[in-house]
């Protein structure tokens, strides 16, 4: 027997519908606010990748050499592949523009609840916006388009440049290692890691940015810095949207192509693997032979959500089960095709049963049964059986369609 690949997952229809009916609620949002949806290749040339975050971001990717000798790679996230793409496809659209995808990524993690080899993302760009206000639109956003799912969750929001400050004097790569534990929340391994290098006193620094919660304590840290003004103007618009945030300047992001505002959403009822948004502003478009374009988005880390929202039911269209008897055929047929034909889910014998097989198969998978023989065929009509009652009618094909659309959805 095969088993499916580590870190991967099968969905079976349950979950799909669950699946497709969030994606739905995630469209909707986006369209309310502006976002028109894009799409990008599943797989890039590995440099796309490696051109910002350097080699070692291999480790964590699908890489794959082509039949022609192309280092390739299957996408770990799409935002480089959007800039890519508007740098291609998309210099003469209006700026700002409003992009938005659903798709799925691929990164060779370890495997574990809520962290999967394949996953999908539900990502939004602003691409070419320069202000508090275009942080705070994508903020606003990323919290709309979280209240839709239902889900709970806390959004934390922050700006690399204290951080930055803080660190201004240290190496490049003491810098980034630093930045890393920080994203990890690794607090005995930094303290560690500042001791080893030398900069143990900059430990409590790092440590109070995590945990200051007011633009007074931040300023209070790390005094005056050029980027405070910007911060404020950002919480501002935040707060004229109404948006629910706390503040945590310890964000310092995974990916490295971030330049100022950060932020990230953590789902309150979910263990290690609780991130489920994260965004920030970023210049990526001049790396990909562009204009240096500022721009924000976030993605959400959809099977993330789905895993807190847990199960649950999808409002579906009532189905029923069109049984006729051998000598009907025909007036069986017609009557699966007028009923699919108001939009309603008919399926039909396949393995040549009973009449009486038919009917209790489908008393397991739909709600109606239609029956029809060779007197309905004569009077043009069916015999109509709600399957949860068992009460049985004869009614005209039209009167049928009626009663199933009157049910409604189902539970
Ligand atoms: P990211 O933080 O790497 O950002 O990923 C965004 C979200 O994807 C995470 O918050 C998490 O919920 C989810 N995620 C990441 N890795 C996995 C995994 N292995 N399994 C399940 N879910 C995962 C980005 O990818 C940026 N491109 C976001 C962005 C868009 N920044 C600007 N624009």
């Amino acid at each position: 027997m095969f088993q499916r690949p580590r870190g991967t997952r099968d969905f079976l229809p349950d979950e799909m519908e669950r699946r497709r009916w969030i994606e739905a609620r995630m469209r909707e949002c986006a369209r309310r606010w502006g976002y028109r949806e894009v799409c990008t290749p599943a797989f890039e040339e590995l440099e796309l990748f490696t051109l910002r975050s350097g080699e070692a971001i291999i480790q964590e990717m699908y890489t794959f050499r082509d039949k022609g000798g192309r280092e390739m790679v299957l996408r770990p996230e799409v935002t480089a592949p959007v800039l890519r793409m508007f740098v291609n496809e998309g210099r003469n659209i209006p700026k700002p523009i409003r992009w938005f995808y659903f798709a799925d990524c691929f990164r060779y993690e370890r495997p574990q609840k809520g962290r999967y080899r394949q996953f999908w993302q539900f990502g939004v760009e602003l691409i070419g916006a320069d202000s508090p206000r275009a942080d705070a639109e994508v903020i606003a956003l990323a919290e709309a388009m979280l209240r839709g799912c239902g889900i709970d969750f806390e959004m934390q929001v922050g700006h690399l440049a204290p951080v930055k400050h803080l660190l201004s004097g240290l190496p490049k790569e003491v810098a980034a290692r630093v930045m890393q534990l920080l994203d990890k929340r690794e607090f005995p391994a930094l303290r560690e890691y500042l001791e080893e290098t030398g900069h143990p006193d900059l430990y409590d620094g790092l440590q109070g940015l995590t945990e200051c919660r007011s633009l007074q304590e931040l300023f209070e840290i790390i005094g005056h810095i050029e980027e405070g003004e910007w911060i404020q103007r950002v919480c501002s618009e935040l707060d004229t949207y109404g948006v629910d945030y706390c503040l945590n300047f310890g964000i310092a992001r995974g990916l490295d192509y971030y330049t100022g505002t950060v932020f990230e959403a953590f789902a309150q009822n979910l263990g290690a693997e609780n991130q489920v948004l994260g965004g920030g502003t970023y210049r990526l478009a001049h790396l990909f032979g562009g204009e240096d374009l500022p721009s924000c988005g976030f993605a959400i880390g959809f099977d993330r959500v789905m895993v807190s929202l847990g199960e649950f039911r999808v409002p579906r269209k009532p189905a029923v089960a069109v049984i006729g008897m051998p000598e009907v055929e025909e007036y069986a047929a017609a009557v699966a095709k007028g009923m699919r034909g108001a939009g309603i889910s008919v399926v039909r014998d396949t393995m040549e049963r009973s009449v009486g097989s038919q009917l209790s198969h489908a008393a397991k998978i739909a709600e109606y049964a239609i029956i029809v023989g060779r007197k309905e065929c004569e009077t043009n009509t069916v015999t109509f059986k709600n399957l949860f009652s068992g009460e049985q009618r004869t009614l005209t094909l039209q009167e049928a369609i009626g009663e199933v659309a009157a049910h409604g959805d189902r539970a």
